[in-house]
């Protein structure tokens, strides 16, 4: 059974434990569904002040929304539209720090209000993104970036093969 950890307080090393709880969850699984479930609800329990976390996958030329933890969201997303589809054409991390000034941002959660978007890519093919939302402005600073690129290429190392 998963335990809720006391994480402590020092944001790397949270995250360094975090990663480690993701690939002890993925230990032995295939299942692509199943892992981004435990994926979603492992870092929502883990990440403060954020109202969504969750998956969007690439399908037929567009991202189709995926495991996730939060609101019921939008279901498709065009390729280059909102925060996620802009991640997917420029194959960037997003880091956007106040959603209302992000031309064509796409409102699921009207709590949004800053988002980060890391791409998923494995073999240079686009397979989806990970997105996060959050209530407060400017909530995802560059060690948050960091270690959730870390959290989505651990992710990228067990799953999708
Ligand atoms: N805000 C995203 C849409 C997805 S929701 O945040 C869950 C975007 O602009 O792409």
């Amino acid at each position: 059974m998963f335990q809720t950890t006391a994480y402590s307080g020092d944001k790397v090393k949270d995250y360094e434990l975090v990663i480690k709880q993701l690939e002890a969850l993925l230990h032995d699984e295939t299942d692509t569904i199943a892992n981004l479930s435990n994926a979603s609800a492992l870092l929502n329990q883990f990440l403060d002040q954020v109202n969504w976390v969750g998956f969007y996958l690439w399908k037929e030329d567009q991202l189709v929304l995926g495991p996730f933890q939060g609101l019921p969201a939008c279901i498709r997303i065009p390729y280059g539209k909102g925060v996620c589809g802009t991640a997917v054409k420029e194959r960037k991390t997003m880091r956007v720090e106040n959603v209302n000034q992000f031309p064509g941002h796409i409102a699921c959660d009207s709590a949004s209000q800053s988002e980060i978007v890391i791409p998923l890519v494995k073999n240079n093919e686009i397979l989806g993104v990970l997105d996060i939302d959050s209530p407060i402005l400017n909530r995802f600073d560059e060690i948050d970036q960091h270690f959730l690129e870390n959290f989505v290429e651990a992710l990228m190392n067990h799953i999708f093969n």
